[in-house]
């Protein structure tokens, strides 16, 4: 099974990335959270670039992003499928993917109001080793400021402020919501589908609305 979740930040695909890959034993690609490690631990000139860039709320180029999905989709854990939380989110990013002949099942688009992500996002907190995500008020961990599994303390992410929010919005409309038309185009001619969920329902609700679409 091979899964795509596109949708602005905040919207839940993270939240709802965990609970299914754990589900359906499938690897959770987020590339969030893979550039958050990555960009993390290194102190490469190119790498310091791309922090700043993603702590601007602006996209990480293109290139770097499909060989950093390349690499890691050609990993024996993905042979059996994988879900991409975050990824493609340019037109380019999604062409590169058909070019390598990465085919996916569903495409689903989760999709929130601007009041409902900023709410949400000034409240997450996130365990940067594994990517699980929190909320102070509508998702939290049984143990204030710690990680439910390892009790390591969570951290509040460098572009979950107000200003950058906006800026990763705008983003979003302007570079990957062009991605939604181009797939919900392809999924007329392929077998993939292409379903739109409604993210600003509760996190149980939403779950069972994505069982339902994946078990269908
Ligand atoms: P990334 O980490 O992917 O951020 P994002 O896409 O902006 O999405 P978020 O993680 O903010 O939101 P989410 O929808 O996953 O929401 P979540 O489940 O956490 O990317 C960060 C940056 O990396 C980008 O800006 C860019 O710079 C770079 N990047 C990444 N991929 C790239 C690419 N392909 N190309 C170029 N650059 C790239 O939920 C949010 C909060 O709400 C949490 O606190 C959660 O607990 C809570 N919550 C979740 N669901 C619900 C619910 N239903 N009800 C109430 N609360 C909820």
């Amino acid at each position: 099974m091979r899964i795509i979740f596109l949708g602005p930040p905040g919207s839940g695909k993270g939240t709802q990335a965990h609970l299914i890959a754990n589900k359906y034993n499938i690897p959770n690609i987020s590339t969030g959270t893979m550039l958050r490690q990555t960009l993390t631990r290194s102190t490469h000139k190119s790498y310091e670039l791309h922090k700043n860039i993603m702590h601007t709320g602006d996209l990480v180029n293109d290139e770097f992003m499909v060989q950093l999905i390349n690499t890691r989709i050609n990993q024996n854990d993905c042979r059996n499928g994988f879900l991409l939380d975050g990824f493609p989110r340019t037109i380019l990013q999604a062409k590169s993917m058909k070019q390598c002949k990465i085919f996916v099942n569903y495409i689903i688009e989760f999709f929130a109001s601007d009041s409902v992500i900023i709410d949400r996002i000034a409240g997450r907190r996130i365990h940067v080793g594994s990517g699980r995500t929190y909320h102070i008020k509508f998702n939290p961990p049984r143990n204030y400021g710690l990680d439910d599994i390892t009790g390591e303390i969570l951290t509040t992410r460098k572009d979950d402020h107000e200003e950058v929010i906006r800026k990763r919005l705008s983003n979003y409309y302007q570079h990957t919501e062009p991605v939604l038309d181009y797939y919900r185009e392809e999924s007329k001619y392929k077998k993939m589908k292409y379903f739109s969920v409604d993210g600003n329902r509760d996190i149980s609700k939403i779950y069972k609305e994505l069982i339902n679409i994946i078990s269908s």
